[in-house]
């Protein structure tokens, strides 16, 4: 059979080991696993990162070289700034004419919250627990109808829960969004390997295959047909965002007009970061190249560093909020592009059958997995723009079931929103010593999705709502 003599000649004949003993079915399925690997690529892959003992990706980098990377810093007032107030123009033009399009990565579970689903399902809201991906589309169908137009909206999935996030879609009437402007893919795999660059069978008709990272998300935009179809409407710029941030400004008039006048092939949100370590990536240049370099390879004494002033050095924190260039993912993803992004290698617990065909979970990591990271197509990017975000209106992820990055303080970065908000519609509410409203409440994002939007509505609500616990401003 030539699959096996494929994976023979490549020095993973291993996996056809119990080929034999397999009902019909198993092989089958076997077969279908084998046939998404490029043993190539593998190979390659083998021989850098887990024999050459390379990390992968930027983290590499020479560190003392590297330089802050430059940004658009955020004015006090927006549209008082000339630069930004042009930008917002070109983008709202752009949002008009059909040009953009959503994409959310949302290949991974909550499992680091608990939360025993796709991620995208947690209740994240503070009075309605309204759902990740509702929030999401209920800001789409608000700029929908601002901007008079269909915003297609590209979800990435992958094989562990795409079928549980299509179900709560179709289960929610895609939350008044037509069911043709939501378009799934499910991200690519690879197999999982040991220590000596073995594909690792997890049963004997079964190896192990892993998300192939949010990276993946450039080859499987090109390879699922999403991307075409997303340019068959006119869409040629593509905001990006993670599902784990429900704060983010997913359509974003600025940032786009930027984009469009910076002739950008990728461009990307910086917050400056809240404190020296925090968990983000920095944005960084490495020579003339920007990159994100990731806070678990930059070692803490630079991470710190300070300049004349005592501000922070590498201040860029990364939210994973970009808008890519069509072109360029099809330069970066298409299976004929020029580009190709980096892998990079995790070492990790990976349960496996032993000589016995016995499932032995181990107690310290005993293979490697491979991952791609978006972050990594901005080298590769031509004119790479990066803007300043305000933490309070763009960034406050559900992360970790408790402390930083929790639903805790994700529900009371929400309402410091919305209390902001109805400061600037002249109603004062009790807030505590952090500026979180005493009161529990909660604005849908189908009555406004900034400030300024807010404003107007509530000047044309009659009667206004008494603000009191439980109060929902919809
Ligand atoms: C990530 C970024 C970090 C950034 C921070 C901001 C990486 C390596 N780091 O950290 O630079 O500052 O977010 O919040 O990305 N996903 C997939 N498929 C995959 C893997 C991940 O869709 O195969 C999605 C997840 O669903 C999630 C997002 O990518 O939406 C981030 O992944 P995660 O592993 O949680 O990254 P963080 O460590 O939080």
């Amino acid at each position: 059979m030539q699959l096996r003599e494929y994976f023979e000649k490549h020095n993973q004949g291993h996996v056809f080991k119990y080929w034999d003993e397999l009902g019909e079915a198993e092989k089958s399925a076997l077969e279908a696993q084998l046939k998404q690997i490029d043993l190539d690529e593998l190979d390659e892959l083998v021989n850098t990162l887990v024999k050459g003992g390379n990390k992968g990706g930027q983290a590499a980098a020479d560190f003392s070289t590297l330089k802050p990377a430059p940004y658009i810093a955020l004015p006090e007032n927006k549209d008082a700034d000339e630069q930004w107030k042009n930008a917002k123009l070109v983008g709202e033009e752009a949002i008009r004419k059909g040009r953009l399009a959503c994409f959310t990565v949302a290949g991974g579970q909550g499992t680091r919250l608990g939360f025993d689903a796709p991620k995208g399902l947690y209740p994240v809201t503070p009075v309605n627990g309204k759902s990740l991906f509702q929030v999401f589309a209920e800001k789409i169908l608000f700029a929908d109808k601002k901007y008079g137009v269909k915003i297609p909206w590209l979800i990435m999935t992958s094989q562990i829960n795409n079928a549980a996030t299509v179900k709560f879609f179709e289960d929610n009437s895609y939350f008044g969004l037509d069911k043709d402007d939501v378009i799934f893919f499910s991200q690519g795999l690879m197999p999982a390997v040991d220590l000596d660059g073995k594909i690792i069978m997890e049963g004997k008709g079964r190896i192990v295959m892993t998300p192939d990272g949010h990276g993946g998300c450039l080859r499987g935009m090109c390879r699922s047909g999403a991307l075409a179809k997303i340019r068959a409407r006119g869409a040629d710029c593509i905001s990006y965002w993670q599902v784990d941030n429900p704060l983010v400004d997913l359509i974003d008039p600025y940032f786009l007009g930027f984009h469009i006048l910076g002739k950008s092939d990728m461009s990307s949100k910086m917050i400056p970061k809240a404190y020296a370590l925090e968990k983000v990536g920095h944005f960084c240049l490495d020579g003339d190249k920007v990159c994100v370099i990731e806070y678990s390879d930059l070692p803490a004494e630079y991470q710190e560093l300070t300049d004349e002033n005592g501000k922070l050095k590498f201040i860029a924190g990364s939210v994973a909020i970009h808008i890519l260039s069509a072109d360029f993912v099809e330069s970066a993803g298409g299976d004929k592009g020029a580009l190709k992004l980096p892998f990079h290698r995790a070492n990790k617990k990976i349960p496996f059958i032993d000589a016995n065909a016995n499932l032995v979970k181990p107690d310290k990591p005993n293979g490697v997995k491979f991952e791609m990271f978006v972050f990594d197509a901005l080298p590769m990017s031509k004119n790479p723009v990066i803007i300043e975000g305000a933490r309070g209106d763009e960034f406050s992820p559900v992360k970790n079931a408790e402390g930083v990055d929790s639903p805790a303080t994700c529900k009371a970065d929400q309402k410091k929103q919305w209390a902001r908000w109805l400061k600037a519609a002249g109603v004062e509410i009790p807030v505590d010593d952090k500026g979180v409203p005493l009161a529990n409440i909660e604005v849908s994002p189908l009555f406004a999705t900034n400030q300024d939007d807010f404003v107007k509505a509530w000047n044309a609500l009659e009667p206004k709502p008494e603000i009191k616990d439980g109060l929902y401003i919809s």
